[in-house]
């Protein structure tokens, strides 16, 4: 383990939701120390509120986290992002790791305030507030092979990191794990409200719902060798009932609605993009 063998420190510019799933996630890994971590943010609540929670370290200010850490995450919203980071960008050094969650601010947008750094791209989705997140990571020093690694075990503590090549895979890992996610609840919203209507009440119904989608993602898991479509082959006898209603799903063509949600989704994302850039 590269991180392990570090001392470095981490600092998080933002106490928010991430952040603290992100401190929690590091802390219960046991690979760093609350010493190590350092917050900042804009009020001094949800710092405080972390201090108490972790006995992390609080910076004063942003620039006092810049001029302590190692590694900075940048954890506010994508538009806080550059109004905080301009005009401090001088004090980052070329040493420094700087981490951006912000969806929407592509590398070489972040290069352009921040020259000087070794930056990374992650992505966690919503399960990494619980440890089973999808990560995607992509950096923009493609000499050091150290950087990558480094990222993979300090994030794994939030779920499994994925290495992305290019912005374009980063692009659709975003879509399809981060937005992802909401398109699963999205399905499991149908289940449970089929369950409801045919008599279960709404606590037996979300249960089930749920029961089925984390089996389904398990036996997939536990099951590596065999293909979805043969674990979906193993649920489906010839003109039994869950061939009737995958015939249908096709015949309504779900793949076709399904495809072209993701694609308004990444044309979505394009466009935030495009407005990030221009603004
Ligand atoms: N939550 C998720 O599931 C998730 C998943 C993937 C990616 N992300 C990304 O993670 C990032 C953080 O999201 P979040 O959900 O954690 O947001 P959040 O809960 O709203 O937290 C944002 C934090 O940023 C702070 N902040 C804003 N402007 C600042 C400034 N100028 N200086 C210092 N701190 C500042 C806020 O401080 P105040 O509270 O004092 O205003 C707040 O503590 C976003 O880029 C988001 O896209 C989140």
């Amino acid at each position: 383990m590269v991180f392990l063998q570090t001392r470095l420190k981490i600092g998080f510019i933002g106490a928010g939701n991430m952040a603290q799933a992100m401190i929690k996630g590091m802390l219960q890994s046991g690979n760093v120390s609350p010493a190590r971590i350092f917050v900042s943010s804009r009020t001094s609540q949800k710092p405080q509120k972390v201090r108490d929670l972790y006995n992390i370290q609080i910076c004063a200010n942003n620039e006092d986290l810049v001029e302590t850490c190692d590694v900075v995450i940048l954890a506010m919203k994508p538009q806080d992002l550059s109004p905080a980071i301009e005009p401090i960008a001088k004090l980052f050094d070329e040493k420094q790791i700087v981490v951006s969650l912000a969806a929407g601010l592509r590398l070489e947008t972040l290069e352009k305030i921040l020259p000087q750094c070794r930056l990374v791209r992650l992505m966690p989705n919503t399960p990494s507030l619980i440890q089973k997140g999808s990560i995607g990571c992509l950096v923009n020093d493609d000499t050091d092979e150290s950087l990558p690694d480094l990222m993979e075990d300090m994030f794994s503590c939030l779920g499994t990191v994925h290495r992305m090549d290019t912005e374009d895979q980063f692009e659709s890992f975003m879509i399809a794990c981060s937005a992802g996610t909401g398109f699963v609840y999205e399905l499991m919203v149908y289940w449970q409200d089929w369950l409801e209507e045919h008599g279960f009440d709404s606590a037996a119904a979300r249960r089930m719902t749920q029961e089925v989608f984390l089996g389904a993602a398990l036996m997939a898991k536990q099951n590596i060798d065999q293909s979805l479509e043969e674990l979906q082959g193993k649920v489906t006898s010839k003109k039994g009932v869950t061939s009737a209603g995958l015939d249908s799903m096709r015949e309504l063509e779900m793949e076709r609605a399904l495809r072209i949600s993701f694609e308004k989704a990444a044309l979505r994302n394009k466009e935030i993009n495009r407005q990030m850039k221009s603004s």
